[in-house]
């Protein structure tokens, strides 16, 4: 059986950053003005005052120091507190296909293909701009590639699911060379008026080109080892958005149309999934965690990667989420979704040697998990 690899990456990062503290203070502002606005019915106890958020507190809690975003002034505006985007003519390429075909073209550079070499595109994250056309397809065609696309959404767990789906195109030789884009518009789905969460997430977006080693010609290539996905249903990830709310009359700007979380049982569920799942995928290899030289993981909360490492090679005093075993970007990405644990492995692998281990791991709403093990050649 021919082996399969990961033949090149690459990244969009959007133009604009969006500090914690110049968050925090469009917050605050935005806080005090509905104060301002329903001070009677806080004063009569029939609302409750908001209360100011803090840079502090978003640093301790989740490790995040700043995201990047596409559109920067409705964020801050805090009569507003959303991203402004202009609607385009369905003749214009739509903004998620745009930011997709800027990573795809880096990813495709990387690898050394052209876009006629490609013949699968699968466009993979945790929220889709329209219904149809799907986007890989307007993708597809904007890059001039061959052969079909589609998109998927696990949440953030999209990107290992495509790769997965495209390790297997290429295994049965549906495709040849599959092109995995993950546009995160994370802006779009996060409520920025929400204390809790305003602050999790950033956009960005990944691309990722898998075929076979004959057919790669890449300097840099990692044998995919094996792949494994699990998901098992929760609510305390959820967004209700879709298309059905016109249906059934329901408020389009309701609080459940947006992300919504239980952050404190989502960490202490999903830490010991993903560690299980990693140390489970390794052992149907004949691996153990110790003999992998990198851990490239879900981008959500620093606190998470630490209790997966340590439950993973804790027995190692360096290991540590952040240090060299586990290295993070979400101070400086924040959670963009799908993209983060490729992002991590697009930044943080140049020091590998050949046959070097490492382990692609996603984790997030469904819950799902992905893991995908390579092999630095
Ligand atoms: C979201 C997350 C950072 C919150 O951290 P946490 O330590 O669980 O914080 P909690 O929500 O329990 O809140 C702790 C306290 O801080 C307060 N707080 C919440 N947001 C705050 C803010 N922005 N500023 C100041 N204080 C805040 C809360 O009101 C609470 O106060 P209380 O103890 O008086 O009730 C964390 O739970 C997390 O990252 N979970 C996993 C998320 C995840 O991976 N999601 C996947 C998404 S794809």
């Amino acid at each position: 059986m021919s082996k399969i690899v990961i033949s090149g990456t690459g990244l969009y990062q959007p133009p604009h950053v969006v500090t914690n503290a110049e968050l925090v203070e469009a917050f605050n502002r935005y806080a005090d003005l509905q104060n301002a606005e329903h001070a009677e019915a806080i004063a009569a106890g029939t609302r409750t005052a908001m209360t100011h958020s803090n840079v502090e507190f978003i640093e301790k809690a989740s490790g995040i120091k700043q995201r990047y975003v596409i559109e920067k002034d409705g964020v801050l505006d805090p009569t507003r507190m959303y991203p402004r985007f202009s609607e385009r003519p369905d003749e214009q390429i739509s903004l998620m296909a745009e930011i997709a075909v800027d990573a795809a073209k880096k990813a495709l550079a990387a690898a050394h293909k052209k876009p006629e070499d490609v013949d699968a595109v699968l466009c993979a994250a945790a929220n889709m701009q329209r219904a149809y056309p799907a986007m890989a397809v307007e993708i597809q065609q904007a890059l001039g590639a061959g052969g079909y696309g589609f998109d998927m959404n696990v949440a953030c767990s999209s990107a290992t699911f495509a790769i997965e789906q495209a390790v297997n195109a290429v295994k049965s030789g549906s495709a040849n060379c599959v092109l995995v884009v993950n546009p995160e518009i994370t802006s779009a789905h996060l409520e920025w008026r929400d204390r809790d969460c305003h602050f999790i997430f950033g956009d960005v977006c990944t691309a990722v080109v898998i075929e076979r080693a004959e057919t790669a010609t890449s300097a840099d290539q990692w044998e995919v080892l094996g792949t494994k996905l699990a998901t098992q249903f929760s609510n305390n990830i959820r967004n209700n958005f879709g298309f059905m709310n016109r249906m059934e009359d329901s408020d389009p700007q309701g609080r459940d149309k947006t992300f919504m979380q239980e952050g404190r049982k989502v960490f202490k569920e999903v830490v010991p999934m993903a560690a299980a799942h990693i140390e489970g995928h390794l052992a149907t290899l004949g691996r153990t965690p110790a003999e992998v030289r990198r851990f490239w993981l879900h981008q959500a909360n620093q606190g998470m990667n630490q209790f997966v490492i340590k439950k993973l090679v804790g027995a190692e005093s360096s290991a540590e989420a952040g240090s060299d075993i586990a290295p993070l970007i979400l101070d400086e990405y924040a959670n963009t979704a799908s993209a983060g644990s490729i992002i991590a492995f697009h930044e943080h692998r140049g020091d590998l040697q050949p046959g070097d281990l490492g382990v692609i791991c996603s984790f997030g709403a469904g819950y799902s998990v992905g893991s995908v093990v390579l092999r630095k050649c």
